[in-house]
């Protein structure tokens, strides 16, 4: 995010010395329906045991391509905006090919976006005319989508912006398309309390009219004490999240909602575009998380973009993820036709290659116990429900591979094929020559490199 030379992270930063919020935070508190840990940790275990989704951010800004802020950087009125709504017409869009391919790549729940900052709705909204069934494509996405990704037997969520910069009752502040422009006056007659009232409206729509609904994923909060942020108070946080879990019992939200500081104010964090290397905590807590992440940078389909991940770099970041107790959520923008492009295809391929012989290290699997050491160039995930250690091999070892924890192997294998990896116990002589290494054992391996992109042992615990 490179608009007014503002990172996210920076203005989460910016917001910690200033809370402008002014509803005491137990009345915050107690707006929000409690529960106790253990029933949110049961509410959450599809998701901790699903570990990999898919992000799909679709909206008139495939149509420029060239960012999905586009309407922040190029500071576009809604005027000069609206050549995109007129023309928008995916017409190659077909509903079950998003949805397969998702699960060929081996992710278990979808989320897309309902309404990005840009206000246009990807649904029929009876509370806006800014809405997909006013274009020439004239039908309702969203309802297209949800059945099509149940029908693959994935989870359904939503992503819907806190954020409208079309909206005429939404403030301009700091990051409006508008905020180098007379803002006071453009701010005379827009009242917050009315786009708050708009937001539960469609929040209703989209809770109520789709279905079972699994994951709502509120995007995002710049509180500031002036005018140009927004929190919690500007959206009435406590009032939409109550509303969410009250229409969909067992939704799963994001913490984009400024409600960090309260407690079930939020279900799992978002360190966003970053490769995490240890468990987030919050508070002294480790809470659920999900890391969000690009092929290629922006999250809308941009054409002219190069920097497009490897599919070994695109696999770090799940086997990484997974190993320090996280979800990945990897998203793919779809081209104004409506389509997945050739280089997002291609990336999903590369995870569903992996996946299809490697996902037994994925599923259910989360970090490895205390006490297990990863071996060199190696990233460790473990499965508490069956016992089983993975090594991701990041980088193919010449011949043996030193572990520290051999004693504790029952039994090795190659995940891609089941053929077995010796385990032997450290020679006498060796451990002399190198006992500082403190290794018991080593794996043998096959001089040459198997035909997996990154191979995995599974280990058999004792
Ligand atoms: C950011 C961006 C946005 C994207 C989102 C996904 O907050 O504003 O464009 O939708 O992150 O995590």
């Amino acid at each position: 995010m490179k608009s007014c030379a503002i990172s996210l992270a920076a203005l989460v930063a910016a917001s910690a010395f200033a809370d402008p919020n002014t509803m005491p935070l137990e009345e915050v508190a107690s707006r929000i329906p409690h529960e106790t840990s253990e029933e949110t940790a049961a509410r959450l275990s599809w998701w901790t045991e699903a570990r990999f989704g898919m992000f799909i951010h679709f909206g008139l800004y495939a149509m420029p391509a060239r960012h999905e802020w586009i309407r922040n950087y190029e500071e576009i009125s809604n005027e000069d905006y609206e050549k995109y709504f007129e023309r928008f017409d995916p017409d190659l869009f077909d509903a079950g090919e998003w949805a397969r391919a998702a699960k060929a790549a081996g992710m278990k729940y979808v989320v897309l976006t309902t309404k990005h900052h840009e206000g246009f709705c990807m649904f029929d909204s009876k509370v806006t005319d800014y809405k997909i069934t006013n274009t020439p494509f004239g039908r309702d996405l969203v309802a297209e989508f949800v059945e099509a990704v149940r029908a693959e037997g994935l989870k359904v969520g939503f992503y819907y912006s806190l954020l409208d910069w079309h909206h005429p009752d939404f403030t301009v502040d700091g990051l409006h398309p508008l905020r180098n422009g007379d803002v006071d006056k453009l701010n005379e007659g827009r009242d917050m309390a009315r786009y708050r009232q708009y937001m539960k409206d469609q929040v209703t729509e989209l809770l109520t009219n789709y279905g079972k609904i699994d994951i709502m994923w509120f995007d995002f909060s710049y509180p500031r004490n002036d005018k140009w942020g927004k929190g919690r108070d500007d959206w009435d946080s406590p009032g939409l999240l109550t509303l969410a879990r009250t229409l969909q019992p067992g939704i799963i939200v994001d913490n984009r909602m400024d409600l960090n500081d309260v407690e079930n104010g939020f279900d799992f964090m978002t360190p966003e575009q970053f490769k995490v290397t240890e468990w987030p905590t919050h508070n002294g807590r480790r809470h659920p998380w999900e890391t969000c992440q690009t092929f290629s940078g922006s999250w809308g389909y941009f054409r002219d973009e190069t920097s497009w991940k490897s599919d070994a770099q695109c696999l770090d970041l799940l086997i990484s993820t997974v190993a320090h107790g996280g979800n990945l959520i990897m998203n793919v923008g779809p081209t104004a036709r409506g389509e997945f492009d050739g280089r997002a295809r291609e990336r999903l391929d590369g995870y569903g290659r992996w996946m299809h012989a490697n996902s037994r290290s994925i599923y259910g699997c989360t970090e490895a116990p205390e006490g297990f050491e990863a071996p060199e160039h190696s990233v460790l995930t473990y499965n508490p429900k069956t016992n089983r250690l993975y090594i991701h091999l990041f980088h193919y070892p010449a011949g043996q591979l030193g572990v520290k924890f051999g004693s504790r192997i029952a039994y090795a294998q190659f995940l891609h094929d089941g053929s077995e990896i010796q385990v032997k116990p450290m020679p006498d002589w060796q451990a002399k020559a190198s006992d500082s290494t403190g290794y018991d054992s080593y794996l043998n391996f096959p001089v040459l490199k198997p035909a997996v992109e990154i191979p995995v042992i599974e280990c058999y615990l004792k």
